[in-house]
């Protein structure tokens, strides 16, 4: 096992009704911006809720961050923090609000040009505390200390202890008015980001294996129920996915691990570029890097095959090619594309992406750092 140091300081307040919790979450005094998206709050009950727990509160509220949140919707948070005072930041709904609020807190304390957080990676040394409300099970942003920000089609993330969530609430009947879309795009994207942290080289860390291996199973089983009409409104079926999402990545199984974000920052190019939703990104670009990094990832592939496919006949190679296949299968059955020709991308694009990546110095990635623009280019080859 590598060497770590782990804290998640975020408090999770789970199941249903817990909403009401944000009374005494928020300190009394608070004065409490409500961050949020497009709306749908507004027409699942969320919003009421949220209001009747702040009834004892001073706050007010800034909507419209869209999924994969922009600066410059960002940025007119900041006045609203300056005229109202605000001093507590709570963030209800998606990974796209909640990295949005996470932008805001840190650029509301920020001396200086605020995008120098993302592009130049400037230190946040100062945040608004935030809580959230999370609607969407899919990015773990609700307990770790990452965001992902868009400026230009540039899709970039930034990290930073101060904008780690004090509290999340998760209740899972809030995730029952989700579209079968954003179901899907969040099953998948829990179980990329577990992927992430466990295809990579064994270093005997048998319990975040395991962990890892217990995400990806639930997210299995659970992930095509939640689709099927006869379990979608089944609150236990989301129950366990939202709590995978949120073990996925809230740096557990990724302490004492290599970790390989080859798919991610590859998929953030392709959303960057051409608005394709986060998750299916990923779903296009994961089963290709198992393809191109074969013989890197070989004992944990086999490792894969064995314990997630139950796979245990016929020679390694088969079985690493049946278990990649199974992935495939697993993101079809979950209805996301798992080729660039599916989301009407051909060759023309890699060159613009590999372009992207190099600009962003996204050059040296995966678990090795071997992932050159030459081995991406190699990568998306495999996914058209
Ligand atoms: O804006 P509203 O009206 O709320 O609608 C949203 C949005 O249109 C809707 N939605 C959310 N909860 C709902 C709901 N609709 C009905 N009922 C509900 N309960 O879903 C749509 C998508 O929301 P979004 O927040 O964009 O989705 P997601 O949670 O997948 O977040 C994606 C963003 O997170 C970033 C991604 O890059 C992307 O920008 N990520 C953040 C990470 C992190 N901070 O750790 C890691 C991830 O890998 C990811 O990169
Ligand atoms: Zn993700």
């Amino acid at each position: 096992m590598l060497n770590f140091s782990f804290k998640n300081s975020t408090q999770i307040h789970f199941g249903e009704g817990q909403i009401s919790q944000l009374r005494d979450a928020i300190p009394a005094k608070a004065r409490v911006l409500v961050t949020y998206g497009g709306g749908s709050i507004k027409q699942n009950g969320v919003y009421d809720q949220v209001a009747e727990a702040l009834s004892g509160h001073a706050w007010f509220e800034f909507s419209g961050i869209e999924p994969n949140p922009n600066y410059d919707t960002l940025i007119g948070a900041l006045n609203l923090i300056r005229e109202h005072k605000i001093d507590f930041l709570l963030a209800v709904g998606g990974g796209s609000v909640i990295d949005g609020s996470k932008f805001i807190a840190a650029a509301a304390r920020f001396e200086g040009d605020a995008w120098d957080i993302i592009a130049k990676r400037a230190p946040v040394t100062a945040a608004l505390p935030l809580g959230c409300v999370l609607t969407l099970p899919a990015t773990g942003s609700e307990s770790n200390s990452g965001a992902v920000i868009t400026r230009d089609g540039n899709k970039l993330p930034f990290m930073s202890p101060l904008v780690q969530p004090a509290f999340a609430v998760l209740d899972p009947a809030v995730t029952l008015s989700l579209s079968d879309r954003q179901i899907s795009n969040g099953v998948v994207d829990a179980f990329v980001h577990t992927m992430e942290q466990y295809l990579t080289y064994p270093v005997n860390a048998k319990v975040q294996d395991r962990f890892a291996e217990g995400l990806l199973l639930t997210l299995i089983e659970e992930g095509p129920k939640a689709l099927a009409a006869e379990s979608k409104d089944d609150l236990e079926v989301r129950s366990n996915i939202m709590w995978s999402a949120t073990l996925a990545l809230n740096g557990l199984i990724g302490a004492g691990v290599p970790q390989d974000w080859a798919t991610h920052m590859i998929g953030h190019e392709l959303t960057g570029a051409y608005g394709i939703d986060h998750a299916r990104t990923l779903s296009i670009v994961l089963p290709a890097v198992m393809k191109v990094k074969k013989e890197a990832k070989r004992e944990k592939l086999l490792q894969y095959a064995e314990r997630v496919w139950q796979l245990t006949d016929g020679d390694a190679d088969s079985r690493i090619e049946r278990a990649i296949e199974l992935t495939e299968q697993f993101f079809s059955n979950m209805q996301v594309p798992t080729r660039l020709s599916q989301v009407e991308l051909g060759d023309e694009a890699i060159d613009l992406l590999i372009g992207k990546l190099t600009e962003h110095g996204m050059t040296a990635l995966g678990e090795q750092n071997d992932i050159s623009a030459d081995v991406s280019r190699r990568i998306l080859q495999a996914a058209l």
